[in-house]
């Protein structure tokens, strides 16, 4: 079969998105397929950069860009001096973050300390716990949010990873980062719990996740034991992609979200909500 009658059946007949979205890649570098399909110049435009390019990377979003953070010092010195103050400033280590979602909890409890984790939770949490032990990484903190069920996760998964400090912070406690686009009907916080919780979670944010200082000097390696929002709310934060967009992500329970924030400002999303080290039947997602 020739590869432009591939393609024709390919676009012709499945009706899938990856699918579309591979007959868009094929047709740009085989114009004269266009002409045979021209429904798919939609398509098409959208997977081209928009010719009014607003997209960018914004390296100084955590407001540590050497050269934006020397500025404000530089009045007073003058020339070289400055060039080698802007060196000495610059970040050179790697921050890995894993944002572990909590394990499975008593939905049932009242309140936030009668919402302990089930045995199946505390089941996941050792698992998570054996998976982080396993990477073989040297974790310098273990921070966890203060409710009651990141709080139990995170010492389960302590036991795992010995001479590791844990600290509890109030910050990472979960709530409504922002109103979700597209709105759900199913969870519709009033909008004083965006106004509160908005807040404090992007305080958590700034916090918890930008990169390295100067003076760090090796490769770090964090834990945070949170909450499924605020995980999701990170990760648009982190990647600069619309915070809005939290909800259309899903974490399962016990899961590891890995972010690496490179000195340079740049960001990756190694993992999000990876699971797979669980056997099928301790998956939980709801
Ligand atoms: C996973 O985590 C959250 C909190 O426990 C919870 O809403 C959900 O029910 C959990 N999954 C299951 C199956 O309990
Ligand atoms: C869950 O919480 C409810 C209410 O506190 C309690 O009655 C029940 O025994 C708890 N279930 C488990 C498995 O802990």
């Amino acid at each position: 079969m020739s590869f432009r009658r591939a393609v024709k059946l390919a676009c012709g007949f499945a009706g899938g998105s990856a699918v579309v979205v591979a007959c868009a890649y094929f047709t740009d570098k085989h114009r004269e397929i266009v002409r045979l399909k021209p429904g798919l110049s939609g398509v098409l435009h959208a997977a081209q950069p928009s010719a009014n390019n607003t997209n960018h990377w914004d390296y100084n979003w955590d407001k540590r860009e050497p050269s934006s953070m020397s500025s404000s010092r530089r009045r007073g010195s003058v020339g070289e001096e400055n060039g080698v103050e802007v060196e000495n400033n610059k970040p050179t280590a790697t921050r890995h973050i894993f944002l572990i979602r909590h394990s499975q909890y008593n939905l049932s409890g009242g309140s936030d300390s009668d919402r302990t984790l089930t045995p199946l939770g505390r089941e996941q949490a050792e698992l998570t716990g054996q998976r982080l032990a396993s990477l073989g990484l040297k974790y310098h903190i273990l921070v966890h949010s203060s409710m009651a069920r990141a709080t139990e996760t995170a010492q389960i998964i302590s036991t795992h990873l010995p001479g590791v400090e844990m600290v509890s912070c109030d910050l990472l406690r979960e709530g409504a980062p922002i109103e979700p686009v597209p709105p759900v009907t199913h969870w519709k916080p009033e909008a004083v719990q965006y106004h509160e919780d908005g807040a404090r979670i992007e305080a958590a944010f700034r916090r918890y996740i930008h990169r390295a200082d100067p003076k760090q000097k090796e490769d770090s390696y964090e834990i945070v034991v949170c909450h499924a929002n605020v995980i999701r709310y990170f990760v648009c934060r982190a990647l600069q992609f619309p915070p809005e967009g939290w909800l259309r992500l899903g974490l399962n329970n016990g899961s590891i979200t890995w972010l690496t924030v490179r000195p340079s400002g740049r960001v990756a999303l190694r993992a999000l909500g990876d699971s797979g080290f669980m056997p099928p039947d301790k998956v939980t997602r709801t």
